[in-house]
């Protein structure tokens, strides 16, 4: 595999040094673009944009033609994986997703099977290969996939929930099922990643977007043991180069410690953490991501400016171990402008700060 000519965001996961923090947002293509809103229309809706290799491809590029980022992303969803599994999904305008078939029945739970990511989900593999010859070894491609436990909440609710009363009644009344679903979905989600790293991605991200909604215990048990399995069965290294996967647990910031010892290269957060609490709590085992809050990017440019610098300042000395991301995914209200003032203000500011060092 050739070395993309900006590696400062491979190189940050590794934790190896870099002259300034490297930076990519979290659904960098999406509808705050009117170009990208422009190729939806095209597609006719965000499922046939997802499921169409040279459209996905051409919306994974547009951020990348506008601002100077770091890392490029697969565009796709987290839902690929249910939706290959046979649950019927459908995205309603302004409603979010919804599955045909949640699984709620035992005889369905019973049925589940892996996908073969090369049949079924041949679209996302095929997209990533695309991408990778648009990107022309510019900037590193990141593959993901949703985590087990994420990826069930949607298939047992059906859709996007604040109660999540299906799924918690099932951990707790019929455990067993849900292990079962976790099970086959930690297989899935394995396969569909070596899948992708094996199409070209140069590292990958697990979003764990509902493990925050767990306790403790039933974090350790429902959520970071398959997170465990998977990173313990990825390719981690292709030709020669190391293959960094970023765990990105929403509300995870009391599990860090847990979180560093899962066998991840880095660590994502949401903006709820200070950086050097969680710098100083995952020590050297791991790098981070994150972590500014996206509503900052509702506010005027010198403001954005300010609040990145806290950000990068929060992080503090050293040159290496930090990738400069949104807390959460981008907002579709955000003016584009926010973006350009954020990528400028924090690649000059960390830049002068290791300048400041020697
Ligand atoms: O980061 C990127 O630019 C890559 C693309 C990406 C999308 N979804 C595109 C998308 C990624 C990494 C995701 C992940 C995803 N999808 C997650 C995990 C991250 C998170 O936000 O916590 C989740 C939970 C989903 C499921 C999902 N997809 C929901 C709940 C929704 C509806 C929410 C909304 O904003 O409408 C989606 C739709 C979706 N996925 C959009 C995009 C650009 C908007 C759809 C559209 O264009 O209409």
């Amino acid at each position: 595999m050739t070395r993309p000519r900006n590696d400062n965001f491979l190189r940050a996961l590794l934790r190896q040094p870099t002259d300034y923090t490297p930076i990519w947002l979290m659904r960098q293509a999406g509808r705050y673009l009117p170009e990208y809103c422009e190729t939806r229309r095209r597609a006719g809706s965000f499922l046939a944009l997802c499921k169409s290799p040279s459209l996905a491809c051409e919306v994974t590029m547009q951020p990348l033609a506008r601002y100077d980022l770091d890392a490029a992303i697969l565009f796709s969803d987290i839902l690929t994986i249910p939706d290959a599994m046979g649950l019927g999904l459908s995205f309603s305008e302004g409603e979010g997703p919804r599955f045909e078939r949640p699984l709620r029945e035992e005889w369905a739970i019973r049925d589940l099977a892996v996908p073969d990511p090369y049949d079924h989900l041949r679209y996302v593999t095929d997209a990533v290969a695309e991408i990778r010859r648009a990107l022309d070894n510019s900037v590193p491609l990141i593959g993901f996939s949703g985590s087990p436990y994420t990826l069930a909440c949607y298939m047992v609710e059906g859709g996007s929930s604040t109660e999540f009363r299906h799924i918690k009644r099932m951990l707790y009344a019929r455990p067993d099922l849900l292990h079962h679903i976790l099970s086959i979905n930690a297989d899935a989600v394995t396969a569909y990643l070596n899948a992708q790293v094996e199409s070209g991605a140069q590292a990958l991200m697990i979003f764990d977007s509902w493990g925050g909604n767990l306790s403790q215990a039933a974090y350790r048990e429902f959520s970071l043991a398959y997170l465990r399995q998977i990173l313990a069965g990825l390719i981690r290294e292709r030709d020669g180069e190391r293959i960094p996967v970023i765990v990105f647990t929403k509300g995870g910031g009391l599990w860090l410690e847990d979180i560093a010892d899962s066998g991840c290269d880095a660590i994502g957060l949401d903006w709820a953490i200070e950086l050097s609490e969680a710098r100083r709590r995952v020590g050297e085992r791991v790098a981070l991501q994150g972590n500014l809050d996206p509503a900052v990017l509702f506010a005027p440019s010198d403001v954005v400016a300010s609040e990145a610098r806290k950000v990068l300042d929060s992080y503090g000395r050293g040159d290496s171990g930090h990738v400069f991301n949104l807390g959460h995914g981008i907002s579709q209200h955000t003016p584009p402008e926010s973006v350009t003032a954020l990528v400028e203000s924090v690649h000059a500011y960390s830049r002068s700060l290791r300048q400041k060092k020697t």
